[in-house]
């Protein structure tokens, strides 16, 4: 995987050289669309070199074959609605040419705020992946009633509590379809986050998971099932669009991760 930052400025203040590539480059000379490109490519390790390709050759790539693409794209819309799905089988087909022999493009992401991401997968150029973080505040205490409690405290260590402790989750949720041949869109955010809010957010945020809600009423409220209950929440409620992935972030350290479509 190799990522590419970059704001979407005007052609002309883009410089020669690649000046701050960390920051982003181009950089946000003016106010701009501040955009994260990530390929995710596989293929077979050159045994002199060790590569399977240098950064620099998928680097060159995004810059050269995406990003102007991207830029054209938004300087296009001249302001007007410019959904996100349709410039990732735009992007994805201007760059597979390209590619070294032997290297194979499987992913190609597209941030365009530090919360919300775009995927396009090989095998299926029709269907994306979108995948927005949210959060919610709640405390909870991990403990088994059929354990002692000496059991319970050597199982679960400070999380065991009796009070119960607290933690700032965010999760992401990601959902997979096919975006609407004439909007180009694929859900309506607005849509989706109220479906979130409503049937997650609602239900956990500033709650003492194991009393205020009754999924954790017999349940340890442990990140991994944290992650099923929001995953069980969420399965039936995005219309056209699957649920295809659940990461619950406990700490900045810790998360879990759930897809019910594994069985
Ligand atoms: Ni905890």
């Amino acid at each position: 995987m190799r990522e590419v930052r970059f704001s979407l400025v005007p052609a002309e203040l883009v410089g020669a050289e690649v000046t701050n590539a960390w920051a982003g480059w181009p950089g946000a000379a003016v106010v701009a669309p501040y955009l994260v490109l990530r390929a995710v490519v596989s293929g077979a390790v050159d045994p002199h070199t060790g590569y399977l390709c240098g950064i620099s050759v998928i680097d060159g790539l995004l810059r050269e074959r995406a990003i102007p693409l991207l830029r054209r794209r938004y300087e296009e819309a001249a302001g007007r609605p410019l959904p996100v799905p349709p410039l990732l089988p735009a992007a994805w087909r201007a760059c597979v040419p390209h590619l070294p022999p032997g290297v194979g493009l499987d992913e190609l992401h597209l941030r365009i705020t530090p919360y919300l991401s775009f995927a396009l997968r090989a095998g299926d150029l029709s269907m994306i992946r979108m995948t927005e973080s949210f959060e919610f505040a709640a405390s909870h205490r991990l403990h088994r009633p059929r354990m002692s409690d000496e059991e319970n405290r050597r199982v679960f260590g400070k999380c065991n509590n009796p009070t119960g402790h607290g933690h700032n989750y965010t999760f992401e949720v990601t959902v997979e379809g096919t975006p609407d041949e004439r909007t180009g869109v694929l859900i309506e955010l607005p849509v989706f986050e109220a479906a979130v809010k409503s049937r997650v957010i609602d239900a956990l945020d500033h709650k003492h998971l194991n009393t205020d809600c009754e999924a954790f009423a017999s349940l340890n409220p442990t990140v991994e099932n944290i992650a099923r209950v929001i995953w069980d929440r969420l399965v039936d409620v995005f219309g056209g669009c699957r649920l295809c992935g659940v990461r619950v972030w406990e700490t900045p350290k810790t998360y879990a991760e759930y897809d019910g479509r594994e069985g």
